[in-house]
């Protein structure tokens, strides 16, 4: 009804069903990260069992098995991986991270690795007076080698990205970039973070979203390069404060989803959280994610924050609890990530520079040498043939009933300013009208 006049009036209000990818990171690895990209190693809780902190293995179950999630943001710090020096992976250290990968990608889901410092190492920004671009991306190398041939493991280069010089932040992400393309087998998706703490807020006033969008695989396309969101709803945009005060709908993620359907690029917000016992949250954190899923041809999906080694005195804290065998998830987790997902109309199928889960995906750039066939992945097309592909979702119950988990500290991220991070730290669509409008809608874009 409104939408063709909307399309007249060259205003696409695109009514999507819902993202492809829903889900939760699972924090811990990178506890005691800084926003100068120091991170030391005595406060880092692996959420693993079996390594004494939170069951973020049966956490990612549970969140699977009953609420169907199907993405995981793995967080851990640059220091970590390599126990302090610049270098190669270590092998103790990561291989404990590879335990929280392996047991993630056990269960289905998409699993993202987020290198935690800030675009920093010690104080020194990458390719800003710190590590090099080289050391850099040395580190991708070394990681897309390891995972090389698992398209379900997803690269985000870097958390948060902060007061630095964007153009040579955006040499930095293209040399890693083209370091994950030779050593890949397969095409994996790449996110790509911005400045103001890759700040949903600031990514037109800021220009940071056009300047990554720059970045390109060896072939000069953009598939699957995707542009990495952060956004919090309190009062600094930092997620240290219990209430709400913004829905970032109508400023930020109605704008953002506009300028990605114009140049034809898609984003996912990757850490997303608020204050899990208030009010003013409930009400802003379910407007927020209701329209990113309203707006899922050009997002990808939402991960909140956060799961994994964090407890009831952190007031982002997500984690389920286990009672008996059962895992009880909180209200909030519930309420405005889950059921809103869970229970929203599949809606019109994305264009195809949106994603296809469970198509065949686009070739190795040739330049990787790859030939491999890979299957299962979602692919982010930026191809122009109009057509468009059938979303599928992973939808295996509904969570119910809850509570909340419990002691901690964890690396609170941060989006714009100032901010201190926590020290320790389908179905058919109902209407062809609407199927109508959304393909005018395309056709002018
Ligand atoms: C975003 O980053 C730029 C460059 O560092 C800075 O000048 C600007 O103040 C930042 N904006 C916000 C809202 O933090």
């Amino acid at each position: 009804m409104f939408l063709p006049s909307l399309v007249i009036l060259g205003v696409v209000q695109a009514v999507f069903g819902k993202t492809q990818l829903y889900g939760m990171n699972i924090a811990g690895f990178e506890f005691g990260c800084e926003i100068t990209g120091t991170c030391p190693l005595d406060t880092i809780q692996p959420p693993l069992k079996s390594l004494g902190f939170g069951d973020g293995a049966g956490q990612m179950d549970h969140f699977v098995k009953d609420d169907g999630m199907n993405v995981f943001r793995l967080p851990v710090s640059w220091q970590y991986l390599t126990n302090n020096v610049i270098g190669p992976l270590d092998k103790t250290n990561f291989g404990n991270y590879d335990l929280l990968m392996q047991a993630c990608l056990k269960t289905g889901a998409y699993c993202v690795i987020d290198i935690h410092n800030f675009a920093r190492w010690n104080g020194g920004i990458i390719g800003q007076g710190g590590p090099t671009d080289e050391q850099f991306a040395d580190l991708w190398t070394q990681l897309a080698t390891n995972y090389a041939s698992n398209p379900f493991v997803i690269f985000e280069l870097m958390n948060e990205p902060h007061d630095i010089d964007l153009t040579a932040w955006v040499a930095s992400c293209q040399a890693a970039v083209a370091a994950i393309r030779k050593a890949e087998k397969v095409l994996h998706i790449v996110l790509l973070p911005g400045e103001n703490f890759s700040s949903a807020g600031t990514f037109l006033t800021s220009g940071w979203g056009a300047a990554l969008a720059t970045v390109t695989n060896p072939d000069a396309s953009t598939t699957n390069l995707v542009l990495d969101l952060h956004k919090y709803e309190d009062v600094d945009n930092s997620g240290d404060h219990p209430d709400c005060v913004m829905d970032n709908v109508a400023d930020t993620f109605e704008p953002v989803a506009a300028w990605l359907r114009k140049n034809k690029r898609q984003a996912i917000l990757s850490e997303t959280g608020v204050g899990v016992t208030s009010e003013s949250c409930f009400v802003d954190f379910c407007a927020q994610n209701t329209a990113i899923n309203a707006n899922s041809d050009v997002y990808l999906g939402y991960i909140a924050w956060t799961a994994g080694s964090v407890t009831s005195d952190y007031i982002l804290d997500l984690a389920p609890t286990l009672t008996g065998t059962k895992w009880v998830d909180q209200k909030m987790t519930i309420q405005c990530v889950i059921d809103l997902w869970v229970n929203a109309p599949a809606g019109p199928a994305a264009p195809d520079w949106g994603l296809a889960l469970g198509t065949a995906l686009a070739a190795i750039p040739s330049s990787t040498g790859g030939s491999a066939k890979r299957s299962s992945s979602v692919v982010v097309s930026t191809s122009s043939s109009g057509a468009v592909s059938t979303p599928t979702a992973i939808v295996t119950g509904t969570g119910k009933s809850g509570s909340a988990s419990g002691t901690q500290t964890s690396a609170s991220p941060s989006d714009t300013q100032t901010k201190t991070p926590n020290s320790a730290n389908g179905v058919k669509f109902a209407s062809g009208l609407m199927a109508c409008s959304l393909i005018l809608a395309v056709i002018l874009l």
